[in-house]
Parts: structure tokens; sequence; C-alpha cells
């Protein structure tokens, strides 16, 4: 793009729009591991002394798109940067998941407008769920002419023949496929972190919730080999990473697909994952459906597999979560709790919830509440019901006013504190192991980190505990995290 004019779309030439009808297809052909990712030789030095900067927005999967990106980017010699004004590429990785979420996404495209015109050279792009949808498309297209780049979630591989095209081509260049791709094991990674990391499992999702837009953005399931993720996670032991968390929309449909490996599932790669040697492992997302005997059985097992578990709910009623197309009832959803519970004693869990689903009424929210009360979740994450376009829900005719939806929240939000600060309470006067993060965001004097149960634990100590497993006693159980004293005599005891 040249000079103060903002160029045109040739549809012919770069222009491949999504389409959430095709996406909305799966197909049986089996998927390929390809291992081919290259820069093309031209595109090997175009980001020497130049900066990029990537926006994330969303779950733990975008966050880890990013470093993807950001590792394409440096191969080309990009280095990143913190400051707009100083990037010569910025990615906007989206999020599609609720509609708050993309007004904030076209809010900052629309303010990149001021500094596109200060700095023509600049090149803007788009990429993550958004980039999925063509209402989102097409309103891009529309309105805000300053992109240069719109790409899918299928598409990140292609990043150096795309930022070619925008660089040296003149029309804006959108490439998004609809159907999802191969997986590219050899893509190169910048991992944001010396400590904790995230190692995809599977990518996709296929089921299709009603009112859930990702598996229209994520395509279908798609399991990496086993070989290929303990491979990746034994390599980050080695490099002195403490913590790994395997990542997935549906993690416990992890290996279903895998048609040559019989019955190997997410319990079985949690028993590989044991033998290595690296402190702890997390996974995530679970859904209640397919979280299967095996692997609650294998999390009793314990050693670096941590006591805690995301377990989304979603809602309490058994008729709400029949049209969510949930896939299991109330009394299921509280049996496997409570088959966890008996298997991992003192783990904690937390929860996603969705208030005010169409039609839902003040007893199935009452059920919502009740079960939230048997649970005692640590955590939730509670949203209000925000329709998708394409998704089944969105067609639903809705009878519950948006401030009835807004004040069952807050009910459910102020119940959350108080199971949260009573679950807190337990830790009063306990050592806990910490996983010590950095500085805390609030007060960089003090250090910041996690327990095995995923609870926030801010202490005292030197700067060179960052990066160390360190006991710490709670001094202080605040309603969302944990303030305590570093025990340095135990820490000698132990060494
Ligand atoms: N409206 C509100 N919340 C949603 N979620 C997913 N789709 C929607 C939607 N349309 C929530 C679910 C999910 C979490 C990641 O986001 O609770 O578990
Ligand atoms: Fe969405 Fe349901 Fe898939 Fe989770 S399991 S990503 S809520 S469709």
């Amino acid at each position: 793009m040249a000079g103060q004019t903002f160029s045109k779309v040739d549809f012919s030439k770069y222009f491949q729009p999504p389409s959430l009808k095709d996406a909305r297809r799966r197909r049986r052909e089996a998927v390929q591991i390809i291992n081919d990712f290259t820069i093309p030789d031209d595109m090997e030095t175009v980001g020497r002394e130049k900066r990029y900067l990537i926006e994330t927005y969303g779950c733990q999967m975008n966050e880890h798109d990013t470093e993807v990106m950001a590792g394409i980017l440096e191969k080309m010699g990009y280095q990143e940067t913190d400051e707009l004004k100083d990037a010569d590429v910025i990615l906007i990785n989206t999020c599609a998941i609720r509609e708050n979420a993309e007004n904030k996404v076209f809010g900052h495209i629309g303010a990149l407008k001021t500094l596109k015109l200060e700095k023509p050279g600049l090149i803007i792009g788009v990429c993550g769920c958004m980039a999925q949808e063509e209402v989102v498309v097409n309103k891009i297209l529309a309105k805000y002419p300053q992109v240069d780049l719109i790409f899918g979630t299928h598409n990140i591989h292609r990043l150096p023949q795309l930022l070619k095209e925008a660089l040296f081509g003149k029309e804006m260049v959108v490439e998004v496929w609809s159907k999802e791709g191969d997986i590219i094991e050899n893509l190169p990674q910048s991992r944001r972190g010396h400590i904790q990391a995230w190692v995809n499992i599977m990518y996709g999702c296929d089921k299709f919730c009603t009112y859930c837009i990702v598996p229209y953005t994520r395509g279908k399931e798609r399991s990496r080999r086993p070989e290929e993720i303990i491979q990746e996670v034994r390599e980050l032991a080695r490099k002195g990473y403490k913590e790994v968390t395997l990542l997935g929309q549906n993690v416990n449909a992890y290996g279903k697909d895998l048609k040559d490996l019989k019955n190997y599932g997410l319990g079985n790669l949690m028993d590989e994952m044991r033998k290595i040697g690296i402190p702890r492992i997390r996974f995530t997302t679970s859904h209640p459906k397919d979280f299967d005997d095996h692997l609650v059985e294998v999390l009793g097992k314990g050693g670096n597999l941590c006591e805690h578990i995301h377990l989304p709910v979603q809602s309490g009623s058994s008729a709400i979560l029949k049209i969510m197309g949930r896939g299991y009832t109330r009394e299921r959803y509280l049996d496997l709790f409570h088959k966890i519970k008996r298997a991992v004693p003192n783990a904690s869990f937390t929860t996603d919830i969705i208030v005010g689903f169409p039609n839902e009424t003040e007893e199935q929210f009452e059920e919502t509440m009740s079960l939230v009360r048997e649970c005692q979740f640590d955590g939730a994450f509670t949203f209000i019901y925000s329709p998708r376009a394409g998704t089944p829900a969105a067609r639903m005719k809705d009878n519950v006013p948006m401030d009835v939806k807004k004040e069952r929240l807050q009910r459910l939000n102020k119940l959350m504190d108080e199971l949260a600060a009573q679950s807190n309470a337990k830790y009063q006067d306990q050592v806990v192991e910490v996983l010590v993060e950095g500085e805390s965001r609030k007060n960089h004097d003090v250090l910041s980190g996690h327990t095995r149960t995923n609870k926030v634990v801010n202490f005292r100590g030197p700067k060179s505990l960052i990066g160390q497993l360190v006991k710490v006693k709670i001094t202080d159980a605040k309603m969302w995290s944990l303030d305590g004293e570093w025990q340095a005599e135990t820490e000698a005891m132990h060494q």
C-alpha cells in the first residue's frame, strides 16, 4: 500500500472468503501430518531492522498461536516491540467467542487508522477466530481500509507468503480457509516465557454446542501424534521449563481420530507425561461428556499431574444442557465431579457458566446456583449468553430480558466470591509449593506464583527465586489470592 490512499480489494486475485457453512462440514479424509514449513528465500531477511507487535485476544489457544506467528516473523528477521508506533507489522489475533470480544477488536482496528496514515508502510493484519467469520471479513472490507491483511486460523503457516503479497502487492490480502488444514509439525515458536509453556495436543472441536462459534472457527478435531507431543514436552523439560499446559478446545476427545492407535486417549497421554521429568503438568479445556474413567484413574496417580481440574458445566439445569447440546445431564456432571474428587481428594475445581441462555427460567437458573453450591467451585468464568451469528442458538427466540440476565450474573458472581473466599480460607497457615513466576504486577517488591491447585500466592523473597518451586506458608487468605511467607529454612533442609 502506498501514499495516503487505501487500495481496493482485487477479489479475483488473493481473496478467499470465509464461509461458516463450509466450516460446519466434517470430512472423513485423514489429516496429513507435514513437516515442510519453510520461509521463501526472498522473505528470509525481509524483517531485518524491522519490528513486529502482535496483540492477542481470547484464550490460551490464541496465546499459543501468537507464539507461533512470533516465531515465523523472527525467522524472517523481525524483532518484537511493545510500542505500536515502532512497529512495521501489527497483527491482531482475535477472539470470536462473545460479542464484546469482537467489539473491542473493532474499536482497536479503528484506532489504528491514524497510525497507518502517519506510516503508510505499516502492515496491519487481522487473524484469529474473527477472521473465520464472513460477517467480520465483509465489515473489514467495507469499513476498515487500513487493514492490509486478513488470514484465518488454518492459514498461519502461510504467513510468509501472505506478508509478501501484502508488502509488495497493491490489494488487501484475504486468505481464510474454512476447511481445516493439515497438522504442520515444524512451525517455529517463540515462547513467551522460560518457566511455563503451552503445548497443543489437538486442534478444533466437533462438539457443536448450540451457542458456540469455535467448531466453525477452529475446524474439526485433529490430534497430534503422541510421540510428537512427548518429544516436545521432553525438550521443554530439558530446557528447564517447570510447567507445561497441554492445550486443546476439547482435550478429552484427544486420540479419537488417531485410528491406528486403538483406544489411545488423554489418559494414556497423561500417563506418559508422568514419566517426563517436568515438575508440573496441566491440561485444558475439559469436556465432561468425554472425561473417561481411565483419565480419572491416571490423575489419581498424582506425581507431576497437578490437582486442578477446569471442568466447564455451563448450566446446572438438565433441560438447558439439552438445548445447549452438551451431551450430559446435571446428574452425570455431578457423578463425574464426585468421581474425580474421590480419585484426587485435594483437587481444586473451576468451571465456565453461561447465564441467560435463551428462555432460561428462574428455576433453571436456581438449578445452576444449587449445582455451584454443591460443587463449591474454587473459581468460575461466568458469562451472559451472547448470540453468535451462524450458530443454532442465535436463531432461537429469547424471552429473557437483558436486565434479568445481568441480575442473574450478579447473583452468581456473588455466590462465587463467597465460595472462593471459603476455599482460600482453608489454606490459612498451610505450607504450599509455589512455582515462582515473577514479580507481582501490583507491587514489584513482591513475588507471585501459583500452587499446584492453581491458587495465586504472593510473598516477599529474593528475585533469584523466580523460576523455582519454593515452599510458602500462607499468612493471609484473601478472596482471590493468598499472601504468605517464604520458608527459606525448609528449602535449605531439602537441598
Ligand atoms: N455466549 C456466552 N458465553 C459463551 N461461551 C462460549 N460461547 C459463548 C456464547 N455464545 C463461554 C463458554 C465457554 C467459554 C470459553 O466461553 O462458557 O466454556
Ligand atoms: Fe465450544 Fe462446546 Fe467445543 Fe467448548 S466443547 S469449544 S463450548 S462447541
